[in-house]
């Protein structure tokens, strides 16, 4: 049996994403940056925060999976290929969770070797658990220590994305 315990309310997910959203302003302003949305549990994350912007960007999407279940199997893969010329571009990767950090760091390595201006990265959650390389998260809605999360794109082996607000999930 799963459970479902509410933890963080849609409001308060619409209040940190706005505040990101303005940070990324002021340091994107003229740039014309790429939001890079992580297919498929940033969805509703890049979704959200493309509104809040108020600055000219772009958007592009990027398909990368590690996970079955609860934990990474290590292979990271790539099952969607960026539509725009990276080289000379600013992106910013938007992810809905860093967790080891294994999926992000490829990213970013894959971006840079496309030629990229620059590569930072923005997730609605920075978990810390399980962090196995030293890496910097640029831009940050909400931490978590440990747990499992699933709502607002995160998902538990496809289930429960569509929920309008982030709960922890007891297996
Ligand atoms: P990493 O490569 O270990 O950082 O894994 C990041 C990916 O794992 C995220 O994009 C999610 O798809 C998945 N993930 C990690 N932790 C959670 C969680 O608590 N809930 C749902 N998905 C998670
Ligand atoms: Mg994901």
């Amino acid at each position: 049996m799963t459970e479902l315990i509410p933890m963080i309310p849609e409001a308060e997910i619409k209040k940190k994403i706005k505040e990101t959203a303005e940070k990324l302003n002021t340091d994107y302003s003229g740039k014309n940056p790429v939001l890079m949305g992580v297919l498929k549990g940033s969805f509703i994350f890049l979704a959200d925060l493309t509104r809040a912007m108020g600055i000219e960007h772009e958007i592009d999407l990027i398909g990368a999976s590690s996970y079955e279940g609860t934990s990474s199997t290590g292979e990271i893969g790539f099952t969607k290929e960026p539509d725009l010329v990276i080289r000379n571009r600013h992106i910013i990767l938007v992810e809905d969770i860093v967790d080891t950090g294994r999926t992000i760091v490829a990213l970013k390595k894959y971006m840079q070797s496309l030629q990229a201006q620059s590569v930072k990265i923005c997730t609605l959650i920075d978990k810390h658990e399980r962090r196995e390389t030293r890496m910097n998260v640029d831009y940050s809605c909400f931490t978590l220590e440990k747990g499992f999360i699933v709502g607002y794109g995160l998902d538990y082996n496809e289930r429960f994305r569509y929920l309008p607000e982030i709960h922890d999930l007891k297996l």
